[in-house]
């Protein structure tokens, strides 16, 4: 089976595992911790950055640490992780849903201004699977209405918009490192940002909100703290990260040219002011594909190459029926998140995929898609 997607861990990672265990610093504190933050936060160009336990917590910390609460609102696409919408659940804000958009499967700009209402407290925006958003578009609302941006970067480590990085592009922004992403930590998070405040806020509510003198806690905060030991990894896997990411770009590169004239596949996009790096490559299955993507899945798992489908809409999701005042409004209409669910799903992606792998796993598609004319 060629798995949808797997680490690559072919540097320092199990040298400095061994430093941890053979030093004793298997916890919350030890030099990888800050290093990693320093130099992750200094690869986004941004000043602080706050290590934490997984992606969602960085999420959950960004927003609080911007003082969003009850009876806030922040917008989101509908077209996401749940993990995006649940954070600001947590915070006690409410999610509210904008649909996508086909041009780069993010958040549609055009339709942010009519969910915003005198609750809003900012915009989330997701870079989608590696594709970063048209940020000069998204700050002219941003600026209009006064609202801070969240970029949640959780699958974007190092794309780019008109040169500039993801983490660096909104006021604050979160990663995650778990197994999958393009920078691993076994689980782990990152949250980044330029605001001296916000920075010392995540960083407090991510332990508890300790003060002075110690064990009197000004706010209710967490534990939501990275180990010495993924810190560990997330170091060794930063010091490859051109390589790990132009990895992601090559291989798509290649699938792009394999499946150019496949008709009915969609490739994924790239805008021409955007950096995508391919976190994963995702494909739509047109009806001139003459088959069904359950079909094209059920074929290619069969051929033992695994998929994923793309994510359901917030707008979808049982766990948000129910009264509760913080769910998002569901049952609306989000035409492209629909679609896009429909018809995706993401082929292998791991950084350390060869030709040879992609060749195989477009030969089945192309196989497919030649039966089917017949
Ligand atoms: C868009 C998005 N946001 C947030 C997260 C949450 O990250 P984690 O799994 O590290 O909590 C993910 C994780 O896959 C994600 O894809």
């Amino acid at each position: 089976m060629i798995p949808v997607c797997e680490p690559t861990l072919r540097g320092n990672e199990l040298k400095y595992v061994i430093e941890c265990v053979k030093s004793g610093w298997i916890s919350s504190s030890g030099r990888f911790i800050k290093e990693f933050e320093e130099k992750f936060s200094s690869y986004c160009k941004v000043p602080y950055g706050i290590s934490c336990s997984n992606g969602t917590a960085a999420l959950h910390l960004a927003i609080e640490s911007m003082g969003i609460g009850h009876g806030d609102e922040v917008i989101i696409p509908t077209f996401t992780m749940i993990a995006s919408c649940n954070a600001v659940i947590y915070s006690g804000a409410k999610p509210v849903l904008v649909d996508s958009e086909f041009g780069t499967w993010n958040i549609d700009i055009g339709k942010i201004e009519e969910k915003i209402t005198k609750k809003t407290k900012a915009i989330m925006v997701v870079h989608t699977y590696g594709h970063p958003v048209d940020m000069d578009k998204l700050k002219k609302i941003s600026s209009k209405y006064d609202l801070p941006i969240i970029e949640d970067a959780a699958e974007a480590h190092g794309a780019e918009y008109k040169g500039k990085k993801t983490g660096s592009l909104g006021d604050i922004a979160c990663f995650s490192f778990y197994g999958n992403k393009i920078l691993v930590s076994g689980e782990g998070g990152m949250v980044v940002t330029s605001n001296k405040k916000w920075a010392e806020n995540a960083r407090k509510l991510r332990n508890h909100y300790f003060g002075e003198p110690r064990f009197l806690h000004q706010k209710i905060g967490y534990n939501y703290r990275m180990t010495n030991i993924q810190a560990a990894i997330g170091l060794a896997q930063l010091e490859r990260v051109e390589e790990l990411v132009s990895a992601r770009r090559k291989n798509a590169q290649i699938y792009n040219r394999m499946l150019r004239n496949t008709k009915g596949i969609t490739a994924p996009p790239e805008a021409e002011w955007a950096k995508n790096v391919y976190w994963m490559y995702g494909i739509l299955v047109q009806r001139e594909f003459g088959l069904g993507k359950k079909e094209l899945v059920a074929h290619l798992e069969k051929s033992g190459v695994e998929t994923r489908n793309f994510f359901i809409g917030m707008h979808k999701q049982p766990a948000y029926k129910g009264a509760d005042k913080r769910f998002p409004n569901i049952g609306g209409k989000y035409p492209c998140s629909d679609e896009l669910e429909e018809k995706g799903f993401y082929l292998p992606s791991s950084s350390h995929l060869t030709k040879e792998q992609i060749r195989f796993i477009v030969d089945c598609i192309k196989l497919k898609s030649v039966k089917n004319e017949k």
